[in-house]
């Protein structure tokens, strides 16, 4: 696996998390962003909607839109300000991706 876009320096006590990025299991730290988590355990956030392009988030706080992910069951979470949860399973790839 490559490095991950993002490595800890700090607070690194807290409670573990288990969470699935595309059906990988991962561990992040309780109060970890999506966005935190997903950048600790890979190179990047998801896919383009409009190309194959990786993207890694912009405004990291809510404003710019670029770090919308999925729950396996569909609902879409904006990275950046949702907090991870136990169990939660993500899902990185654009679903306008996987229509073309
Ligand atoms: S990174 Fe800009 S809204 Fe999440």
């Amino acid at each position: 696996m490559e490095a991950p876009q993002f490595r800890r320096l700090a607070e690194s006590d807290r409670p573990r998390i288990r969470l699935a990025i595309d059906g990988r299991s991962c561990e992040a730290l309780a109060g970890d962003t999506l966005l935190t988590a997903l950048l600790t355990n890979g190179r990047r956030l998801r896919s383009s909607e409009f190309g194959d392009e990786p993207r890694a988030g912009f405004c990291l706080m809510g404003a710019c839109q670029d770090c919308w992910v999925t729950l396996e069951d569909g609902t879409r979470l904006r990275a950046c300000t949702t907090f991870v949860a136990e169990g939660m399973r993500i899902v990185t790839a654009s679903a306008v991706n996987d229509e073309r």
